[in-house]
């Protein structure tokens, strides 16, 4: 496996495997791999005959007094472990190859609408972050594919709104989200729990599940489950920022059966910000 750092050699590797006819897919990371993200290579895999993989801790989607700095770095293990699943190349780039003119001069690439409620209120900026370091790396690769993982529901609706709105013809994948036996999603976040958290963590899931099961057994008083859900929530220990039933393809309320819904969740236990949702058809 390759590990690129600068623009030039980056050009280079894509431009031999465009003219080998080669399709391209994209897994763009903050690193701190796990097996989430093994899971999003192979699925990248499955999309193009290479798989390019960045680790990029993007410093404009963390907000004042989050996690930017403590966010675990550790790049040694993660190139380790992808070189045991099928990727051919780990893009490494410093700040000054996605932000040439520093951060606070960037051109800031913004979604509207849809990245107004939900993590986009709780965290204002955030998505813009997201949005503008994306763009950046798609500018840069060009990919025909881009994997992105269904925990963050959100993030991944907002990158393929925005690919549509830019016109760029990119593939947006989205991968199912990997568990732990007991239901946790998979994330990098989850290793600031301590042990009692991690015991009561999975209860996120397993509430995101039971208000799935009242919808399919044909609730639809929404404001009265998502109050319930929150209750349970805040018993367990949990600072909820938001539960909800929404349209899965706008985040809209729904307003008839026959959609595909999501709910989804944000909740503080400690120091780990933890979200997940579930996808169903009513
Ligand atoms: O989901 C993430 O890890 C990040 O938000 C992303 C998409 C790599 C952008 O920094």
């Amino acid at each position: 496996m390759q590990i690129i750092q600068a623009k030039d050699e980056l050009r280079e590797q894509l431009r031999e495997w465009r003219n080998a006819d080669e399709h391209i897919a994209l897994v763009p990371t903050m690193g701190n791999l796990h097996s989430g993200h093994a899971s999003l290579v192979e699925l990248a895999r499955q999309h193009a005959e290479r798989v390019i993989v960045s680790v990029y801790v993007n410093p404009t989607q963390f907000g004042e007094g989050e996690d930017f700095d403590e966010y675990p770095r550790t790049l040694e293990r993660d190139t380790r472990r992808l070189k045991t699943v099928s990727a051919d190349a780990l893009f490494v780039p410093a700040d000054d190859v996605i932000y040439p003119f520093g951060h606070d001069s960037a051109t800031i690439v913004s979604v509207p609408g849809l990245t107004e409620n939900f993590c986009g209120a709780t965290r204002p900026g955030h998505f813009d972050g997201v949005t503008t370091v994306v763009a950046r790396l798609f500018a840069m690769m060009q990919p025909d594919v881009a994997v992105f993982g269904q925990k963050d529901y959100q993030q991944q609706l907002v990158i393929r709104y925005m690919c549509q709105d830019l016109g760029l013809p990119i593939a947006i994948v989205t991968a199912d989200t990997v568990r732990d036996d007991d239901g946790l999603a998979k994330s990098s976040r989850n290793q600031y729990l301590d042990d009692e958290q991690r015991r009561v963590a999975p209860r996120l899931y397993e509430t995101l599940r039971e208000a799935a099961e009242s919808l399919r057994s044909g609730g639809r008083d929404y404001e009265a489950m998502e109050a319930r859900a929150i209750r349970t929530l805040e018993a367990a220990g949990f600072d909820v920022d938001y539960f909800a039933i929404r349209r899965a393809e706008d985040l809209a309320v729904p307003d008839r059966d026959g959609d595909d819904l999501v709910v989804l969740a944000a909740a503080t236990l400690g120091r780990a910000r933890l979200i997940d949702n579930v996808l169903l058809t009513v």
